[in-house]
């Protein structure tokens, strides 16, 4: 079954990266799971949007270095639709992100979110997809 190979394939990662927690390491083993780092080859596969463009999405919004990674921190543990920078389409495409509470804890996800906001240039993805990124608020 898919879903319980992935959870072996994060608890392996896990007990790998526990040793010697880093943003990076902690991010493929808590994150990657279901947000892919590279651009996807078959996007019907993905169950949520890349790292990069969830990136370029944060840095449009949140130019600001402490901001972006208070985002990231926030919406890791209680997601919601009124946060989101996702677009709507994407939402309901993947669902709404489960809250990774109990599965990250703030010391870890403290690393993860400094390490994305200062090592993933979303530059690479810029004018990939046709949508501009409108915020209200
Ligand atoms: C079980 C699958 C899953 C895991 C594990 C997961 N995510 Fe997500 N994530 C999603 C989905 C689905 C979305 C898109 C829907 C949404 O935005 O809520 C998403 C969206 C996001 C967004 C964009 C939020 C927005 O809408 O603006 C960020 C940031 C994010 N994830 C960070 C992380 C980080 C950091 C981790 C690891 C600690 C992580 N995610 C682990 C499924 C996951």
């Amino acid at each position: 079954m898919k879903l319980k190979k992935s959870f072996l394939v994060i608890v392996s990662l896990a007990s790998v990266v526990y040793a010697k927690p880093n943003g990076e390491e902690l991010l493929k083993s808590k994150c990657l799971s279901c947000h892919t780092m590279s651009r996807p080859q078959d996007i019907s596969k993905l169950v949520a949007p890349p790292i990069m463009g969830v990136m370029r999405h944060i840095k449009t919004a949140y130019p600001d270095r402490e901001r972006a990674i208070e985002f990231i921190k926030d919406y890791v543990l209680e997601p919601n639709k009124e946060k989101a920078l996702c677009l709507p389409q994407k939402i309901k495409k993947f669902g709404l992100m489960p809250s990774q509470k109990g599965n990250v804890s703030e010391e870890e996800l403290d690393s993860i979110a400094s390490w994305m906001v200062d090592n993933l240039s979303p530059k690479g993805m810029m004018g990939h997809g046709k949508h501009k990124m409108m915020r209200g608020k």
